[in-house]
């Protein structure tokens, strides 16, 4: 049998979990970074080689808390879920009590909203709601509001503060539209009826639409790994805009040539109304590998969908290998200049790259082929900051070391040297996702 490549070199997971204090950094920590730079990815606790899929370990967050030019801590926790407690003769995770995916598992990204940090995934399961020193509260339907599961996608409307969510499930022919509200609770629901069960990893926001993504990565129970989902190209492909506070007789169904997108990197209206969709594709996905990621070049490419009907207008922006798109989130569903990803060939990680929409400009950030740059976070310099007038902090590992560092470089000077780096004691395995959660006030 061949080594499962999701569980060697730093896909494995980890067995410790920490807590260091004081960090040693090399530069200077800007003041104004006060808060937790987190991140969240699968990390196993007894996977079975055979059939372990990287979308299904039990959930590990790994967390940096700055503070005053300080790197006050580093700690590490496990998403307790029912295969954690049992393990450790813990008691059940508190919460709602619902049929749960992989007892309860979330791996995928981690947020915050309403005062509270949430451990989220996608498929069915439940928010789990962490401490500030990210150990394990609860699972949470926001009040018992939440209808079904959750996303690991939420798009934050930075007008209104409602996160907009493309929820599915495995059980379902359908993706649903949820919005929680500023105060945490679901506000909204609409069943969008779609004709099968395609997986949906992310969405997209503009100021009129929310944006569905139902492409031909779709429920197959026949994969033999533990992930259930396979390419079906037949199913076609399709974008859906929804008018925001629309039913869903309103959607318009825009066709694609099949492709897969885990991730858009932003979307907005331009002045013909038309929407911009920019988006990471990868021309298959789960085709020939069930433990998927490395069927071809996932590029960054400008889709522009018409509310008036038609097919989806293609175009490559840059056709190097790149994922886990981040940007200003200030600018989210809006007109924006800026965005950042992180190279991603082969299922393999390098340096990190800033692409400018409005010159065609592509900055690169390296530090050698050691240096394993994870998805790259921007931070704002304040709230009223240009748009690329801030941080970058990215989790990056160095395979010489076999220890994890997080680098922080302003954005306006890319390729040059970081202003700080924060030397992790530990390494931390390449994930899914994570967010700044700046101190409230
Ligand atoms: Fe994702």
């Amino acid at each position: 049998m061949s080594e499962n490549p999701y569980l060697s070199g730093n896909f494995a997971p980890v067995d410790q979990e920490r807590t260091d204090l004081e960090l040693e950094v090399t530069g200077q920590i800007p003041v104004e970074l006060s808060g937790r730079l987190l991140r969240i990815g699968p990390n196993p606790i007894a996977p079975n080689p055979e059939t372990y899929h990287w979308f299904t370990g039990n959930g590990m967050l790994h967390g940096v808390r700055l503070r005053e030019g300080r790197a006050e801590w580093y700690r590490n926790r496990f998403v307790l879920d029912d295969e954690i407690v049992e393990a450790r003769g813990l008691p059940p995770v508190a919460g709602p009590a619902r049929d749960m995916l992989g007892g309860g598992v979330a791996n995928t990204n981690v947020i915050g909203h309403a005062g509270k940090t949430y451990a989220i995934i996608e498929a069915g399961n439940l928010p789990v709601e962490l401490t500030d020193e990210l150990e394990t509260v609860a699972r949470v339907d926001f009040g018992g509001t939440l209808p079904g599961g959750f996303t690991a996608h939420p798009k934050r409307d930075p007008d209104t503060g409602e996160l907009h969510c493309a929820v599915y499930s495995p059980m379902f022919e359908q993706i649903q539209h949820v919005v929680v509200g500023a105060d945490g609770k679901v506000n909204r629901v609409v069943d969008v009826p779609v004709p099968g069960r395609p997986m949906v990893h992310d969405c997209a926001l503009t100021e009129n639409f929310f944006i569905l993504l139902d492409l031909p990565v779709i429920l197959d129970p026949e994969t033999g790994s533990s992930f259930p989902f396979a390419w079906h190209p037949e199913y076609g492909a399709r974008v859906g805009l929804l008018p925001r506070n629309g039913q869903a007789d309103e959607v318009v169904w825009c066709e694609v040539e099949p492709c897969f997108v885990f991730h858009p990197l932003n979307a907005y209206e331009d002045e013909d109304g038309r929407v911009v969709l920019d988006v990471i594709r990868h021309p298959k996905m789960f085709a020939t590998d069930s433990h998927g990621l490395n069927e071809g070049v996932p590029t960054l490419d400008r889709w522009i969908v018409d509310p008036r009907g038609g097919k989806v207008k293609e175009e490559r922006l840059d056709d190097r290998g790149q994922e886990f798109p981040r940007m200003d989130e200030r600018r989210i569903g809006k007109p924006y200049r800026y965005g950042y990803t992180t190279r991603f060939e082969e299922v393999g990680f390098g340096g990190i790259y800033k692409h400018d929409l409005k010159d065609g400009k592509i900055e690169v950030h390296d530090e050698g082929p050691a240096r394993q740059f994870m998805e790259a976070v921007f931070v704002p310099r304040s709230d009223d900051a240009d748009e690329d007038d801030g941080w970058v902090m990215t989790y990056v590992y160095d395979a010489s070391s076999n220890k994890t560092d997080v680098v922080i470089q302003h954005a306006q000077d890319f390729s040059g040297a970081p202003v700080a780096t924060i030397h992790l004691p530990a390494r931390v395995p390449f994930g899914f996702h994570g967010n700044w959660l700046p101190d409230a006030g």
